[in-house]
Formats: C-alpha cells, sequence, structure tokens
C-alpha cells in the first residue's frame, strides 16, 4: 500500500455554475496545499475552464465527468476525450453509476469511453460497483469482476498507469449509508484480484482503487486505513472545502 499512489477525488456531479465553482476551489485550494495524497476535483464540462484558471500552480488536478469515445463527429451534445486534453483537463471520471442508470451507459460503452480516453492521455477513474440487490444476491464479486475485465479490454500493462479504479457501491452513494471499512477493503481486494489476474501481481500492486459511497469527513480515517483502500471518489463532501479537506488529511 506504502507504494500506491494515494488519490482523493471529488465529484462535483451537476453542482455549481462556474462563478461558483471559482469560489469552492478557491476555498478548497488553501486547505489541500501540500497535501501527501494527489487531489482531483472532477467538475461539470462548463466549469472545466474556470477550474483549470483556478488551480493553474496548484496541487490540485482537473477532470471531467464523462466523455464521449469518438474524437469527433455527429453526437449532438457529446464531448470528446481529445477537446479536454486539449484545454488540458487531466483526469476523466468513466462508468460512474449515474451514468450507467440514468445514461444508458453499458460495460462495453465504458470500456469505449476508457480506450478514447487513454488515447488522448487522460488519467481514468473507472467506477464499478453492485446494487443492493445485487449485494443481497451474493453476486458483488462476480459483478466487479466483470465490470473491470470488460472495462479494461484493450488497455495495456502500460496504460494501466493511468487508470484509477473507484469502487462504488450503488446502495451508498448519496444515500449516507457508507460500506462498513471491511466490505469497501473486501471488494476493493477482489478488484486488486481482479487486476492480478488479467496483468500480473506488480500491475495489481501499483493500481490506485479507491472508495466511494457517502465517505465524508467522519469515516474517512477509517476506510482509508484499510490495506486495499487508496483514496477516495467524493461525492457530496467534496462540495464542501473543510470536509473536502478533512478527507484529504486522513489519506496522508
Ligand atoms: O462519485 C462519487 C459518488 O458517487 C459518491 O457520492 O455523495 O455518496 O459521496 P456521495
Amino acid at each position: 500500500k506504502a507504494l500506491r499512489k494515494a488519490v482523493i477525488a471529488g465529484n462535483w456531479k451537476m453542482n455549481k455554475t462556474p462563478a461558483e465553482a471559482k469560489e469552492l476551489i478557491e476555498g478548497i485550494k488553501p486547505l489541500v496545499a501540500g497535501a501527501g495524497c494527489d487531489v482531483v476535483v472532477c467538475v461539470p464540462y462548463v466549469d472545466l475552464a474556470t477550474a483549470l484558471e483556478a488551480t493553474a500552480g496548484t496541487n490540485i488536478g482537473v477532470g471531467a465527468e464523462n466523455c464521449h469515445w469518438e474524437v469527433s463527429g455527429a453526437y449532438t451534445g457529446e464531448i470528446s476525450a481529445n477537446m479536454l486534453t486539449a484545454m488540458g483537463v487531466k483526469y476523466v471520471i468513466i462508468g460512474h453509476s449515474e451514468r450507467r442508470t440514468y445514461f444508458g451507459e453499458t460495460d462495453v460503452t465504458v470500456n469505449k469511453r476508457v480506450r478514447a480516453a487513454l488515447d488522448s492521455g487522460l488519467t481514468v477513474i473507472l467506477c464499478v460497483g453492485e446494487y443492493l440487490e445485487q449485494r443481497e444476491q451474493g453476486i458483488t464479486a462476480e459483478l466487479v469482476a466483470m465490470q473491470t475485465k470488460i472495462a479494461l479490454q484493450g488497455v495495456s500493462k502500460d496504460e494501466l498507469s493511468r487508470v484509477i479504479i473507484a469502487y462504488e457501491p450503488v446502495w451508498a452513494i448519496g444515500t449516507g449509508k457508507t460500506a462498513t471499512a471491511e466490505q469497501a477493503n473486501e471488494v476493493c481486494a477482489i478488484i486488486r484480484e481482479t487486476v492480478k489476474g488479467l496483468y500480473d501481481e506488480a500491475a495489481a500492486n501499483a493500481m490506485t482503487i479507491q472508495y466511494g459511497g457517502s465517505m465524508n469527513a467522519k469515516n474517512a480515517a477509517e476506510l482509508l486505513a484499510q490495506p486495499d483502500v487508496d483514496g477516495g471518489l467524493i461525492g457530496g463532501a467534496s462540495l464542501k472545502p473543510a470536509d473536502f479537506a478533512e478527507i484529504v488529511k486522513a489519506a496522508t
């Protein structure tokens, strides 16, 4: 674990106008300066330019929340990975459960987006995770392994250094219901085993695997202390500078 990079990333989802984004980043900046882990904010497309400007010269990386798999073309309303890199964006979330649930994202389209993002030079935060019904059915391990395998199809071992996997149990997202530290660690370890099976032990040991789902200032330390949890993907708490900074501190 000591060899892996801890990464705390905020996922702002559909929140904040550009003016509000500037205010939020100005609030976060001084609180996370000198952090011992990587700090990222993933923001709505319309906030990217503001976020890049506000974070210039700081330790905060900027990410988008999705991207399309084609470079350009007749895809009304979409944004390509190349457009993001051209702006200076470094990260992109792919396969968030909200995309899968509300926008018809499938494992196959997630894989295409992962490929496009890597081709354009972005670092991917790939989300996997089960619904409550699937956990109750006892198929969490199989499901996250399958999501991981399909998403990483065609990804080379070299490219893996630009892939972060976020385990986000859907039942824990935005619900205030966090997975226990043991549950989070268990599934992060399963994902690591899956990566080992696809590549090798070195690749698995180097992979940053985050937990996401109602992580907050109070529960972060316990979750992040788990051997296979290397960071967090933070929704609600990333919109509050003090809480986000507290989580960053817990990761370092
Ligand atoms: O991607 C982060 C996420 O889905 C968790 O959201 O609000 O439960 O921290 P939240």
